[in-house]
């Protein structure tokens, strides 16, 4: 029946007896390598009617008849060691949704986006020594004193008012400086950004997320000192920006810092940054993510994620770390999901890394609690230097 069915169906369109829409609900979409097309799916043709409606970057989006899948499926697993083999979507448009947005991921991995060559050593060299453990420190254990950093909480939007204070106060008479606010409509906690306006609109954005959480229920009163999970990151920007403001550096990029609200519910606030950076079409040329930078929990110091990241980028980072901090040692992990604010970077095309402080394997166990305190790293901010230091290279070699 079913295959009788297919058949009379073919034989119609194919007479021009019925038009496609008339059938339309017995047709699909399906997203798939387009490996599969060229080799397999092309024999498949002759009896299963189906139409490429566009290839792009590799991937094949197809409009095939529902009666067809289990078969393209069987090809899929059999042919090419897949196990679903294609993504399946019930219209056009939401195929073509999942076909760009796959696509602007692949293109923000894989493409170069920036000169990484090492030329700015004078300049690196001056201002390395500048980073220091006790600033890091203080600002960790500032903004762990909040109750909590919750993106719907009294203290969450207090610690980004606090944040705000500070960044202003490093140079609260440039002109070429700016910290600004960003309210986001559905929560209380704004983004904080911090600007270096260079000469030209190329940006560079080192982030991190300010908000905390703990608990279930009732998580706007729970305890959520945060102070790996993140005040550490924030802490290590916050240096960055101090220094490069502190000797009165004139950069040629735009260099921002952003202390995203709203990350432990699901990177909401950077999702909102990147799609409206994305929107405005601004020319990002480098995103660096700080999320948990002092628990030093693996033998490695820096492991540089590697998914929902750019290669490249990443490559770069290493070869920062190489040159600028002798004696560090360096090495890829996964999250292996978008665990962080770098996944919305990616998932607009901007290029993003996110240097770690352990493996994933080794991170800290008390983070999302209320033992996250600067006494599960010693009380000390030794292992966030590390990383405002490669921050600080990164925004320099970059910059020029
Ligand atoms: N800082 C973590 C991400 C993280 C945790 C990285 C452990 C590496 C190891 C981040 O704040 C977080 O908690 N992310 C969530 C996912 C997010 C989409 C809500 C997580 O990992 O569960
Ligand atoms: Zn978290």
């Amino acid at each position: 029946m079913k295959a009788s069915k297919t058949l009379i169906t073919s034989l119609l369109l194919s007479l021009g007896l019925v038009s496609h829409s008339a059938f339309a609900s017995e047709f699909v979409y399906i997203t798939t390598g387009q490996d599969m097309t060229t080799e397999s799916l092309v024999h498949m043709k002759s009896n299963h009617p189906m139409e490429i409606v566009k290839e792009e970057n590799g991937i094949s989006l197809i409009k095939v008849h529902k009666d067809s899948l289990e078969d393209i499926s069987h090809v899929a697993h059999e042919e090419h060691k897949r196990c679903g083999g294609y993504i399946f979507h019930n219209s056009l448009e939401e195929a073509q949704k999942e076909m760009n947005s796959t696509a602007i991921k692949a293109f923000a991995k894989e493409v170069v986006f920036a000169d990484y060559s090492l030329d700015q050593e004078v300049t690196v060299q001056n201002l390395l020594p500048e980073v220091t453990e006790i600033k890091i420190r203080e600002t960790i254990l500032k903004l762990s004193s909040f109750k909590n950093r919750y993106y719907q909480s009294r203290t969450g939007v207090e610690s980004q008012d606090w944040l705000y204070d500070l960044w202003k106060s490093f140079a609260p008479n440039r002109s070429d400086f700016t910290v600004e606010k960003y309210e986001h409509p559905s929560w209380m906690q704004p983004t904080v950004i911090a600007t270096i306006k260079g000469k030209s609109d190329e940006t560079i954005v080192i982030g991190g997320h300010g908000d905390s959480i703990a608990g279930f229920w009732g998580r706007a009163n729970a305890k959520a000192p945060g102070a790996d999970d993140n005040a550490s990151g924030i802490a290590t920007l916050t240096e960055v920006l101090r220094v490069l403001l502190n000797s009165n550096y004139k950069p040629e990029k735009t260099i921002q810092f952003m202390s995203y609200a709203a990350e432990e519910v699901g990177l909401r606030g950077s999702k909102e940054m990147a799609r409206m950076y994305k929107g405005q079409n601004k020319n990002v040329i480098g995103v660096l993510q700080l999320d948990m930078t002092n628990y030093n929990g693996s033998s490695l110091d820096i492991l540089l994620v590697n998914d929902f990241t750019n290669e490249a980028q990443n490559k770069f980072l290493g070869s920062l770390i190489d040159k600028y901090l002798p004696g560090v040692s360096w090495g890829y992990t996964k999250c292996g999901y978008a665990c962080s604010d770098h996944a919305s970077w990616t998932g607009e095309g901007f290029p993003a890394s996110a240097p770690f402080e352990a493996e994933k394997r080794d991170m800290n166990g008390h983070i999302h609690t209320s033992r996250d305190t600067l006494d599960q790293s010693d009380g000390t901010a030794d292992h966030a230097q590390k990383f405002a230091k490669l921050a600080l290279a990164y925004a320099l070699e970059l910059d020029r």
